[in-house]
């Protein structure tokens, strides 16, 4: 089998500019130990995240120039949502300005005190929206998905017998959505199997719970789908990614992942009450229904993206990449997630520096070790970010201490990535030497984004 290669040309590029160690050792010091805070001028590969930083295409950039800004029945809105119900089947499509205006809008109106919203994983920002309703987020992962070392082809299924227990004792009328996180992020970027959407909507059916999809990276999933699941080896990932929406009641959508964009996000439904609700709410908090936050523009580029990542040819590149970055590290004895997941890779920090305890967070040490060594952005999936105190102070940790390396969609190429494995390589021989971190600041909401933290001293 020949190489596969980047299916684009390079039209138009932006600079990297290079940093040495010692100034990086500076740079990472005054942002406090947190990447969110290093100027992205700094950064000489910027793998903190997938979202709104794929480099977009010609057309994508042709059709923002077609795009059409009047306020009320823009044609840009209805080439948008003609595009987003032929791919997901559901009659009802409102734009939004980006995946949590989705689940802002979604939470406010179905959630509230003493209800419980479950999922394989909710992602920071839906979890965060979850809680800010008052109601209680619930993450019923597959046991395979818990453990990083672990190969299996779908890793990211809920566990469907311990969601009906769950329905159960808790109680249906308690439980006002099912939301399955495709492909679930804070768990690997792990598939879900098109089998468990099926079984968990059978289930949610059956008590009357409406099932949701956290869409973000669909294409993804579904990819995924045709390539691991038997029976859907000669099926075209739309049709996979028909069927699977198929199941759901709604999904919420970040365009900045899946559909190329830099901005964008929408709602979909198939019940009128219900979108009558979020329709009302967007006009308060986003705007007008037929442009929600948007410019016309991001519409064209968003119908546009969504099309796009639908052509096999991308998604064997996109899935391929990520893997060839992973393959690399666990020749060289990394250990990482494993298999690797859609859109990044994740370093199973715990396994990796045993000598930092979880509450001196050993994937914030590992994110500041390789930005010293090669400038590389990457982001901490694990007690900085999901980490809760108990009655007395004392840190309740994550399930996972990992360190995720997102892959921009069409930005880097092959020897881009063979730099980070280099350099990750190369900290990994040094692990020993990695110090632990200590918060100085922390907020009381997603304390990740604006944490300050320093070395601890011994
Ligand atoms: N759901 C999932 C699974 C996500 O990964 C994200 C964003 C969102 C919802 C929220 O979407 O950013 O458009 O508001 N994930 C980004 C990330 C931020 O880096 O993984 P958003």
């Amino acid at each position: 089998m020949k190489t596969i290669i980047e299916p684009f040309k390079i039209k138009s590029v932006e600079q990297i500019y290079f940093t040495n160690k010692s100034q990086r050792i500076e740079i990472i010091k005054k942002a406090h130990y947190n990447p969110f805070l290093i100027k992205a001028d700094d950064v000489i590969i910027d793998l903190l995240t997938d979202s709104g930083t794929s480099a977009m295409s010609s057309a994508q950039w042709a059709g923002i120039m077609i795009g059409d800004e009047s306020y009320a029945g823009s044609n840009s809105f209805f080439r948008f949502e003609k595009t987003v119900s032929e791919i997901t089947g559901m009659p009802i499509v409102i734009p939004t300005h980006q995946g949590r205006a989705s689940e802002k809008i979604l939470f406010s109106i179905i959630g509230g005190k003493g209800k419980y919203i479950i999922s394989n994983t909710l992602f920071d920002t839906t979890r965060a929206n979850v809680e800010a309703s008052g109601a209680e987020g619930v993450d019923i992962l597959c046991a395979e998905g818990k453990i990083p070392s672990m190969i299996a082809p779908f890793k990211g299924n809920i566990d469907t017998n311990a969601l009906e227990k769950f329905i159960k004792e808790k109680g249906a009328e308690n439980i006002p959505l099912c939301i399955i996180t495709v492909t679930n992020n804070s768990g690997g970027g792990q598939p879900v199997s098109m089998q468990n959407i099926k079984e968990s909507s059978i289930i949610c059916k059956k008590y009357g719970i409406p099932m949701f999809i956290d869409a973000c990276r669909f294409a993804e999933n579904c990819y995924f789908i045709k390539k691991r699941e038997k029976g859907y080896e000669n099926i075209s990932v739309r049709e996979i990614a028909k069927e699977m929406f198929s199941y759901a009641d709604g999904s919420t959508m970040s365009a900045k992942k899946d559909a190329f964009a830099n901005i964008g996000g929408f709602i979909t439904l198939k019940n009128e009450e219900l979108a009558t609700k979020c329709r009302n709410l967007l006009i308060i908090t986003e705007g007008f229904p037929t442009y929600g936050g948007l410019a016309g523009r991001d519409l064209e580029a968003i119908a546009i993206g969504l099309n796009e990542v639908l052509d096999e040819n991308y998604l064997q590149y996109r899935i391929r990449s990520t893997e060839y970055l992973s393959e690399k590290l666990v020749a060289a004895g990394v250990p990482v997630m494993q298999p690797s997941g859609g859109h990044a890779v994740y370093i199973d920090a715990k396994a990796m520096l045993p000598h930092i305890t979880v509450d001196n967070y050993p994937g914030q040490s590992l994110v500041a070790a390789l930005y010293i060594e090669g400038g590389i952005r990457g982001v901490e999936i694990g007690s900085l970010m999901f980490g809760k105190y108990d009655k007395n102070g004392k840190l309740i940790p994550a399930m996972m201490e990992l360190v995720r390396l997102a892959i921009p969609r069409r930005v880097y190429t092959q020897s881009h990535i063979d730099y980070v494995a280099e350099v990750i390589i190369e900290v990994s021989k040094n692990r020993e030497k990695i110090k632990g971190l200590e918060i100085t600041y922390e907020a009381e909401a997603l304390r990740h984004f604006t944490a300050k933290l320093k070395e601890v001293s011994s």
